[in-house]
């Protein structure tokens, strides 16, 4: 059983993610996403909530499990036997971070692979940081994320009920 870790804030999940999730689940037995717990930044979503959508997205898909996490990714993997981490490449400004990650994370454990999928490429526009920013903004994200997380952006709205 080969296991690919997905870390990220999925604060919320996007269809990118969600694309990019199901292309690790073509490579690999399993995807576990490792949902962040305290990032550097404050997110929207509590960690339970951003949990809980992503266990709902894929609630069909026994390939993919969910799990927080907080400390060091290498740590994690460890515990939960893994050495493959799967990130997503969208587009050029995401190299630089996402080289030095893989490589800090190589130096705190060798063992420790990185594989970056690109989404689809209609979605590799798209980040958690813009689709809080335009719906908060009152633009249109359908399409943009799954439909639950829609109605949960909706909710945060300080006009919702
Ligand atoms: O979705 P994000 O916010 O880009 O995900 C970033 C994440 C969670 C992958 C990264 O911040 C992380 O791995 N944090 C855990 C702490 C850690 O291990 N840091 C050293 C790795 S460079």
């Amino acid at each position: 059983m080969k296991t690919a870790v997905y870390p990220g804030s999925f604060d919320p999940m996007t269809n990118g993610h969600v694309d990019l999730v199901r292309r690790g689940c073509r490579i690999f037995d399993r995807v576990l996403v490792a949902v962040l717990v305290n990032g550097d930044k404050v997110p929207l979503f509590t960690v339970d909530e951003r949990i809980a959508m992503v266990r709902s997205v894929f609630r069909r898909q026994p390939q993919v499990r969910v799990k927080a996490f907080s400390g060091l990714l290498v740590d994690f993997l460890r515990a939960e036997g893994a050495n493959v981490v799967v990130r997503g490449l969208r587009v050029m400004s995401d190299f630089e971070y996402e080289f030095q990650m893989a490589l800090m994370n190589r130096k705190l454990d060798p063992e420790v692979e990185t594989i970056f999928l690109t989404p689809k490429e209609e979605l590799s526009y798209l980040s958690s940081r813009l689709v809080k920013e335009v719906h908060g903004l009152g633009g249109d994200v359908s399409g943009l994320v799954p439909s639950l997380v829609l109605r949960a952006l909706n909710r945060k709205l300080p006009t919702a009920s």
